[in-house]
């Protein structure tokens, strides 16, 4: 397990925070690969009840690092990290608490469409900017974001990658609750306390019936994935993370 990401475990409750505030928390592929880890052996533990998965500084996650995407893209197999990541925390046993502590940026965001409960700081700024940086959506947002928001919404928040309140994430239904900053985690660790004192078993199933779907969820992840890579490819995205590294406006064709 690297340093960038911590986990901690107490009362039944795994803690994930992603540690690398200097950059936002933006994931590279081995917080990826520890994330799943983490998540994939507390399915395991009959001692865990609940994650929980928070961030450090005054960011959740800014998304993907976007120098990884250049230097170490994602591949297309059931090995790479970030697939790996999203198999752990789509397919989740237990009950998964997101403390959203500050910015969410693409799977800062895509990551709690898969958690059961969210709490968010009123002020966090939210973003899903694929299709800015020549992207498509991950995590099976393309399926679930319409499902939670309806299309209108959908595609506002997709297609114009736009900032976004944590009162939105409210509204369309992404976020339980908004709390002040510095009371997000407390909230978020009354939930998992509650979690964590009922019966195992049965959270797993209720959780497992409320998700019954999930097959179309996962055949989704992998078709967007495929898109994901061939557009990671294109000169256009290969322009906006040059833009992004030179810290300027990317100029598309
Ligand atoms: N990948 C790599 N580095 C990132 C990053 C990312 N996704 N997001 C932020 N960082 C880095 C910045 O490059 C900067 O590093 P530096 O100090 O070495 O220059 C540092 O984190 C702080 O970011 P900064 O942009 O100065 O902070 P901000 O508060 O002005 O803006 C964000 C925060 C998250 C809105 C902005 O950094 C951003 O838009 N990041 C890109 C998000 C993104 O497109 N993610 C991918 C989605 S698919």
């Amino acid at each position: 397990m690297s340093d960038l990401v911590e986990t901690s475990a107490k009362d039944g409750i795994l803690t994930i925070r992603m540690n690398r505030p200097d950059k936002k928390n933006a994931l590279t592929m081995a917080m990826y690969e520890d994330m799943a880890k983490a998540i994939k052996d507390a399915d395991k533990n009959p001692d865990i009840r609940v994650v929980m998965i928070t961030g450090s500084g005054d960011s959740f996650c800014a998304g993907n690092d976007l120098q990884d995407f250049i230097s170490n893209p994602p591949k297309n197999e059931k090995s790479s990290p970030v697939l790996a990541f999203l198999e752990a925390i789509s397919e989740a046993k237990v009950p998964l608490v997101a403390a959203v502590n500050g910015t969410a940026v693409g799977i800062g965001v895509t990551m709690l469409l898969h958690c059961d409960f969210v709490y968010v700081a009123k002020d966090a700024p939210m973003s899903l900017p694929f299709v800015n940086l020549g992207l498509v959506p991950e995590a099976g947002a393309s399926l679930l974001l319409p499902r939670l928001a309806g299309h209108a919404k959908a595609a506002e928040l997709l297609m114009l990658g736009e900032p976004f309140t944590a009162q939105t994430a409210l509204e369309i239904g992404i976020a339980n609750k908004l709390c002040e900053t510095a009371d997000v985690e407390a909230t978020a660790l009354k939930t998992a306390k509650k979690l964590a004192s009922k019966p195992r078993e049965a959270l797993v199933e209720t959780k497992s019936l409320l998700k019954r779907e999930f097959e179309s969820v996962a055949k989704r992840i992998d078709e967007e994935a495929k898109v994901f890579k061939k557009c990671l490819e294109s000169a256009d995205c290969k322009e906006a993370l040059t833009a992004f590294k030179e810290k300027r406006k990317p100029k598309f064709n």
